[in-house]
């Protein structure tokens, strides 16, 4: 008896940035799509590594794991490498319960053809400068954008809407009001 695995994705240029993964079918919510694999590093190791691509320096095939290591995609990976971060992904990386390797999962019912998505969430350590957020900007065009593929606080998220709100006109003063014309 064979028993097969479906392929739920392909990979193709995207529109959002150079290569991307998209569902070849309808995908349910929930579905288990495929491991983020790759080889596993140390924190250390990943610093130490040089840039992917010289020309975008902050690229990055690393996922950091809860349990210190980091996963580096660019050694040992599969097309999971290729999937780009939206602010309102259509998946989530769920690490299993040992915490030594990732899933990702639908979050929603995906239609055959559309771009998969997670939410990077990168953590870096110190503060989130706006040097930062510019050098890991997010490109994704989701209403809600949050600018960065950094993780970042509420706060720091509730700062960033705020800004982005068209300030409010000063109410109209007597002067300001449209007048009546009188009647010759
Ligand atoms: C794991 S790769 C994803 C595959 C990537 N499209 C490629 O062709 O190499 C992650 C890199 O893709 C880029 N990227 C992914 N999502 C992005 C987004 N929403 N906005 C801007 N750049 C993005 C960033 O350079 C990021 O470091
Ligand atoms: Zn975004």
């Amino acid at each position: 008896m064979t028993s097969s695995t479906p392929t739920w994705h392909f990979v193709e240029k995207s529109t959002l940035h150079g290569t991307g993964v998209f569902a070849a079918t309808d995908i349910p919510a929930g579905t288990e799509i495929f491991e983020y694999k790759g080889k596993r590093i140390t924190p250390e190791q990943a610093d130490a590594m040089h840039p992917v691509n010289p020309d975008d320096p902050f690229h990055t095939f690393f996922f950091a794991l809860s349990c210190g290591k980091v996963i580096d995609g660019g050694q040992k990976g599969n097309d999971a490498r290729w999937i780009n971060h939206s602010c309102e992904p259509n998946c989530e990386a769920q690490e299993n319960s040992s915490g030594k390797k990732v899933f990702i999962i639908a979050l929603r019912d995906i239609a055959a053809g559309e771009e998969l998505f997670y939410d990077y969430g990168l953590i870096l350590d110190g503060r989130i400068t706006k040097t930062l957020r510019r050098q890991y900007q997010c490109l994704c065009g989701a209403p809600d954008c949050r600018g960065t593929m950094l993780a970042l606080t509420d706060r720091q998220k509730a700062a960033i809407k705020a800004a982005r709100k068209p300030k409010k006109e000063p109410a109209p003063t007597a002067k300001d009001k449209p007048r009546k014309r009188q009647a010759a």
